[in-house]
């Protein structure tokens, strides 16, 4: 009888870890084995976007970017060589819907320290899109990405 019960006890265990397993695998945006990662470029412009000349515009590197979410630095990042950031995220820390409404990207270095000529106050601010997933084996990575930039003085 003993045996028995504990025999059920161990299927259920089996069963609801295989369960959970699935779960993860298959959860889609929230698995256990997603990624989010926010990228983007930051260029040496008063709006920090590509200018006329295209990719010949100087970019921000060394850039401190923030992720702001209500108020609140909860992520940074700086900007390489090429003015690009990637700030990466744990799904399971983050609801994506909540990153879109309630979060922005804010560059925290003057812009005069790229190029004398650009405002040595106020910040490039942009919100964040979605751009589309990439799944690398089991790993699901969310691929967020800028709206663009807008430069605001009072920051
Ligand atoms: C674009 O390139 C041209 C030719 O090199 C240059 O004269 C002009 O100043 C550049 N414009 C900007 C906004 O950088
Ligand atoms: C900057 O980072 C991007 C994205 O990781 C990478 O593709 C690029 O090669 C880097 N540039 C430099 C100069 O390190
Ligand atoms: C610096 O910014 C000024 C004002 O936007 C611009 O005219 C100039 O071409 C920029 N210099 C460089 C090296 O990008």
């Amino acid at each position: 009888m003993a045996l028995k019960i504990s025999l059920v006890f161990v299927i259920f265990i089996l069963a609801a870890s295989m369960a959970a397993l699935a779960e993860a695998q298959l959860g889609g945006l929230g698995n256990l084995l997603g990624l989010i990662n926010l990228q983007g470029t930051v260029f040496c412009t008063l709006n920090g976007r590509i200018g006329v000349n295209g990719t010949s515009t100087p970019v921000f590197s060394n850039a401190l970017v923030q992720l702001q979410c209500n108020g609140n630095v909860v992520s940074s990042a700086t900007t390489n060589n090429s003015g690009v950031f990637s700030i990466l995220l744990n799904p399971l820390q983050f609801l994506l819907s909540s990153l879109l409404s309630d979060c922005k990207v804010v560059v925290n270095t003057p812009l005069s320290s790229c190029n004398a000529s650009l405002p040595s106050t106020g910040a490039l601010v942009s919100l964040i899109q979605i751009l589309g997933n990439t799944v690398s084996g089991l790993l699901n990575i969310i691929n967020l990405g800028l709206t663009g930039f807008n430069f605001i003085p009072n920051v």
